[in-house]
């Protein structure tokens, strides 16, 4: 494989922001892109036309035309595990055959749907999600985002294996009106099936005739499903090549897709699918999951930034941070290429954020006037998500507009303390409304957007071996191994 060739990259010597503004009156134009109901504006970083060829041309040597080929035909570019990543198939863009056969997934999902909303397994009220990392933070992010006025149901979703996290769900919910969604693509991870042993104890023990009858299962391994418990119809299965934190589009979504209805789930998809197109049948300078990934690489390896920060200005996407470290840290934290090679080159930044205003009294004061570059990705939307007086929603919208306005030009002031250095980029995805379809365009953005990163770094983003090590040292603790001496000092203390 060809690996990346950074000289032209970091040979960019792009003019103070400020200076591109006054130099181009066009650059707005230039550096947006306008899809699927989202505004992407990159004006405010120090991509430039001359900065996009140079990425072309590493896109070019990388291969990122034949990869974004093989990944929507169902390659197997997943080469370290040898498959395929088919989750742009669950939204209708893939191989015909795997298409088909989401497709005769998600029949299956929304039958049992209607089954629950037929009330043929008793009154539901209650959705209990159990699933962690990528089989949770998708779907509570989406339920967050969109669900709040949805009465439907009530969903909570728990991830971590601390019994807390349980008991509030349980002090919640009333268990002769649960399900319990069991979510884990490998059927095997220890939280989860800790948690949902805990949880079908719960209803057992709060008179519960058929407590398995109550359970669902989404998985990726209906066998071992089925060996836990759980029957056959009501095992929801998804493709081995759709990988976690990629599944949300599958039956991992079967929690937003009850409690927001299947047609909600469906204009996600369709979003999704036109994001995807755009992907696929755009030219590079006007592509904006390729925009996005130049912007992120001319930062880690022209400018040596180590994070990159997302706030979102609205509280329907608390979440969306949670869920993009996962996916960005997760797919693009590697050390070797995707033939084996140590990278001489950083990958993946780490992605961190918040929510604005409240981040802006926290933690801004670093961005502007800190030692260290952090680029700044704002995600606003337009229609309010609120009905309390405009005044909020307003607010909301122009301290967003205001933070890249003040990062980008700064304040000059004799007192250094009080002086902002300015010409600090920031890029701006602005929606114009929350609903499942620009949801689900902007998910498949930040997909993309990982994609075409891991592809100019020469990683494999589909892997996740990072994680293996620290799982097999827990088994290994709780069978009572051989640690260093600082771990063994904390175990017997906890223990005795
Ligand atoms: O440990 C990491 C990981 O494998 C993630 O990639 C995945 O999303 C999560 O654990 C949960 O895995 P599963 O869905 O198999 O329970």
């Amino acid at each position: 494989m060809t690996l990346p060739d950074w000289s032209a990259v970091r040979a960019l010597t792009p003019a103070p922001l400020n200076q591109l503004f006054d130099a181009d009156p066009s650059r707005v134009a230039a550096l947006s892109a306008d899809v699927a109901g989202i505004r992407f504006d990159w004006s405010k970083t120090h991509l430039t036309a001359e900065a996009v060829q140079a990425f072309a041309a590493l896109a070019d040597s990388t291969g990122l035309a034949a990869k974004r080929d093989a990944l929507f035909a169902g390659h197997a570019i997943n080469v370290t595990e040898g498959r395929a990543a088919e989750h742009t198939a669950e939204r209708g863009e893939g191989a015909p055959e795997s298409v088909a056969r989401a497709r005769g997934f998600h029949g299956r999902m929304r039958a049992l749907i209607d089954a629950i909303e037929a009330e043929a397994l008793g009154p539901v009220r209650h959705i209990l999600h159990i699933g962690i990392g990528g089989s949770a933070l998708g779907p509570d992010l989406l339920v967050d985002a969109l669900g709040r006025d949805a009465d439907r149901y009530d969903v909570a979703v728990v991830s971590n294996v601390d019994g807390l996290a349980l008991e509030e769900a349980f002090d919640r919910f009333d268990p002769q009106a649960t399900i319990i969604a069991v979510a884990s693509k490998t059927f095997t991870t220890t939280e989860t099936m800790l948690n949902a042993d805990s949880a079908l104890g719960w209803l057992q023990g709060n008179g519960v005739e058929d407590p398995y009858g109550r359970v669902i299962a989404l998985t990726a391994a209906p066998d071992k499903a089925i060996a836990w418990g759980v029957d056959e119809t009501r095992v929801l299965p998804f493709a081995e090549s759709v990988g976690g934190r990629y599944s949300l589009w599958s039956s991992i979504g079967f929690p937003a897709a009850l409690a927001l209805g299947w047609d909600a789930f469906e204009e996600m998809l369709e979003g999704a699918a036109e994001m995807d197109r755009h992907f696929r049948l755009t030219p590079l300078e006007k592509n904006a999951p390729a925009l996005a990934a130049f912007a992120d690489l001319y930062y880690t390896q022209a400018r040596g930034c180590e994070t990159r920060a997302t706030f979102a200005y609205d509280e329907r996407l608390r979440l969306l941070p949670s869920y993009l470290q996962q996916l960005e840290m997760e797919s693009n934290g590697k050390r070797v290429t995707a033939d084996g090679q140590p990278v001489t080159w950083p990958t993946a930044p780490i992605t961190w954020g918040g929510v604005g205003t409240d981040a802006q009294h926290a933690v801004f004061q670093l961005l502007h006037q800190g030692t260290r570059l952090v680029p700044v990705e704002f995600v606003g939307v337009i229609e309010p998500g609120d009905s309390q007086a405009d005044s909020h929603h307003n607010q909301l919208l122009l301290n967003m507009f205001a933070q890249g306005a003040a990062l980008m030009a700064g304040r000059a002031h004799q007192d250094q303390a009080r002086a902002y250095p300015g010409d600090r980029p920031s890029s701006t995805l602005l929606l114009d409304r929350l609903d499942p379809r620009t949801l689900g365009a902007l998910l498949a953005f930040y997909e993309q957007r990982t994609f075409v990163n891991a592809v100019l770094l020469g990683i494999n983003p589909f892997d996740q071996f990072g994680v293996e090590l620290g799982k097999e040292m827990a088994r290994a603790a709780e069978q009572g191994g051989d640690f260093d001496a600082s771990t063994t000092d904390l175990i017997q203390r906890a223990f005795g």
